[in-house]
């Protein structure tokens, strides 16, 4: 079985670990007529997006020629609810540059045939082509919300969220009871399609997550690890998320 061990890159803090994940998403940016852009949502990236915004304005990075395709969308919020992530990703990024609105795509979770919805976005991702995807992770290592379990074959689907999950977002909830149970997300084929993958990692709590990812059996019970079987993966950690790959 292939394991490819990914490109890590540990960054002197936080500020340092999404300023190497911008500047490698600017890179592809200016060096695409046409770039295609898989956007992660999380607090982990909101660093890497105010890092982005700023080299829109500071440095003339345009993102007027992007298509960009999110990662997962939770099922059952209203279509105004704040905390869905098509309007999170307009609020910490897509609103503050020139990407057009209607470039930015979500899995469509109002549809009446989720599954049928759900096809739909995994062919469009995969035609689209992603060419850079950010990528989170969660304290149970999924990736999107491909929660452990989650075969390595699997696309765009509907999932029931983990308790794990659950109790992390509820943060962003009135508590757990409100917390959405389902979601929509792109599977881990469908991630593994997009040509550079960009994982970036934060804080002590995502150590064990990390370790088990890259130093641990590549197996469902950690989805991330699926990514060392992608041959072009970049992991951008802080040194508390790095404490426990022994480098
Ligand atoms: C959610 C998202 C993931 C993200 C994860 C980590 O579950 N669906 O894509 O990676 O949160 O979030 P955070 O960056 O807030 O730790």
């Amino acid at each position: 079985m292939t394991d490819v061990q990914p490109a890590l890159l540990v960054a002197a803090d936080a500020a340092d670990a999404a300023a190497r994940a911008a500047a490698l998403v600017e890179g592809y940016v200016r060096g695409s007529p046409a770039p295609v852009l898989g956007l992660a949502t999380g607090s982990t990236m909101i660093g890497v997006y105010d890092a982005l915004v700023a080299r829109h304005r500071d440095a003339g990075l345009s993102f007027a020629a992007c298509t960009a395709y999110l990662l997962d969308e939770y099922v059952g919020l209203g279509a105004d609810h704040p905390q869905r992530y098509a309007h999170v990703i307009t609020e910490m990024f897509a609103g503050r540059v020139d990407l057009d609105a209607g470039a930015v795509h979500a899995p469509r979770v109002d549809a009446v045939d989720l599954n049928c919805a759900c096809a739909a976005y995994d062919h469009d991702v995969r035609h689209a082509a992603v060419g850079v995807q950010l990528l989170g992770i969660g304290r149970n290592g999924h990736l999107a919300f491909n929660e452990p379990g989650a075969s390595f074959d699997s696309r765009t689907r509907v999932v029931e969220l983990s308790a794990t999950t659950r109790a992390d977002n509820a943060r962003f909830f009135d508590g757990p009871a409100t917390a959405p149970t389902r979601a929509i997300t792109q599977g881990l084929a469908t991630i593994l399609a997009a040509h550079h993958l960009v994982l970036v990692a934060l804080g002590a709590h995502k150590a064990e997550a990390l370790r088990a990812a890259l130093r641990g059996p590549i197996h469902t019970a950690t989805p991330a690890s699926v990514l060392r079987r992608h041959p072009r993966v970049t992991v951008i950690a802080d040194p508390p998320a790095a404490a426990l790959l022994g480098c």
